[in-house]
């Protein structure tokens, strides 16, 4: 049986470290950290998320506000509320909860951001910053991944990594992360041939699609680490028909409830063969907002200085 990579002791111990990193940054009554969410509509998921991040700021220190514009609001609505936030001097790090309604613009608006306040590492600046193989603020997710890892001392150096996805906020950060660790990377997406084949060659698999159960225990390489970051909400036991025979209790909770976070991997298959895997819920999603935490900590300092 795989070992468990339990993501919630591992985001506890970075909280822990960020809530002291806070305290020490902030005596001789120096302003506590700022990070300012920009929220635009009333998307149910965002509110969700929204509210992981601000419960975590309350539990470090860091003083959180919430900037919340209609679902109607124009970009250049949008574009004044971050120009605000980038001026205020009590604010250290901004970010732009997605998904944004359709008829704005994602990255014409992310890059408007400060890249000095751009704790979700997305603006042109950091990402070129990341690439170059230096410093800077970097995508939350797949900074978690890289911890998470590291926290539990699997290696990645030498090792083929293969990642499912292609997406800004996972998979490409995380390939630029991987090769800076020296691992071999295979990026695969939606055009990708043979992709069960490339999966069983993977040392260490990470799964960013977005579609639940799709690895099968069978993809995996035996002893391989699997990395799931899916988080999908299904409601109907038609959208996971592996999961009564691969995870009984789930599939019972599933029915009992009328809803369950499954991710992009079968779970109950896949850690029969693997030598580590993450659980969904409680792996890569709580090491995103802990890392969010860490970023906005970082962005302080370095605007402190
Ligand atoms: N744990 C966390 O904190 C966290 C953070 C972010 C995201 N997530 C989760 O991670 C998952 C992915 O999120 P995302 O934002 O990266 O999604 P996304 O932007 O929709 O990207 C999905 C990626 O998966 C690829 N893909 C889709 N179907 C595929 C298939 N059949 N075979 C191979 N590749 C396929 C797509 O390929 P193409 O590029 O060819 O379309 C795309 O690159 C979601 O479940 C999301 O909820 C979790």
């Amino acid at each position: 049986m795989a070992q468990l990579l339990d993501g919630k002791i591992a985001s506890q111990k970075i909280l822990d470290m960020v809530r002291e990193g806070i305290v020490t940054s902030t005596q001789f009554n120096f302003r506590k950290p700022g990070l300012a969410v920009i929220v635009v509509g009333d998307n149910p998921a965002s509110q969700v998320y929204v509210g992981h991040k601000l419960r975590a700021c309350e539990s470090v220190g860091i003083f959180s506000k919430e900037y919340r514009l209609p679902a109607s609001a124009s970009m250049e609505e949008v574009k004044l509320a971050i120009d605000e936030l980038n001026r205020s001097p009590n604010i250290d790090g901004i970010l732009v909860q997605m998904p944004l309604p359709p008829h704005l613009d994602a990255i014409d608006l992310v890059t408007r951001i400060d890249p000095s306040k751009d704790v979700d590492g997305f603006t042109p600046h950091n990402l070129t910053r990341l690439l170059q193989g230096r410093t800077g603020l970097f995508p939350c997710t797949p900074l978690g991944v890289m911890r998470l890892l590291e926290m539990n001392n699997i290696a990645v150096r030498g090792k083929h990594a293969v990642i499912l996805g292609r997406s800004l906020i996972v998979g490409r950060p995380l390939l630029a992360m991987l090769l800076d660790a020296n691992a071999t990377v295979t990026v695969t997406h939606s055009h990708t041939e043979h992709l069960k084949e490339i999966c069983q060659t993977a040392d260490i698999l990470f799964a960013a699609i977005g579609r639940p159960g799709f690895v099968e225990g069978s993809w995996i390489k035996p002893g391989a680490v699997v990395v799931d970051v899916g988080i999908n909400r299904v409601t109907n036991p038609s959208e996971v028909p592996y999961l009564k025979a691969s995870e009984p209790e789930r599939y019972s909770q599933l029915v009992n409830k009328g809803s369950l976070l499954v991710g992009d991997v079968r779970f109950g298959e896949a850690e029969k063969i693997a030598s580590f895997i993450t659980p969904v819920p409680g792996g890569v999603g709580p090491l995103t907002v802990a890392m969010l935490m860490s970023n906005t900590l970082h962005a302080y300092r370095t605007r402190k200085k």
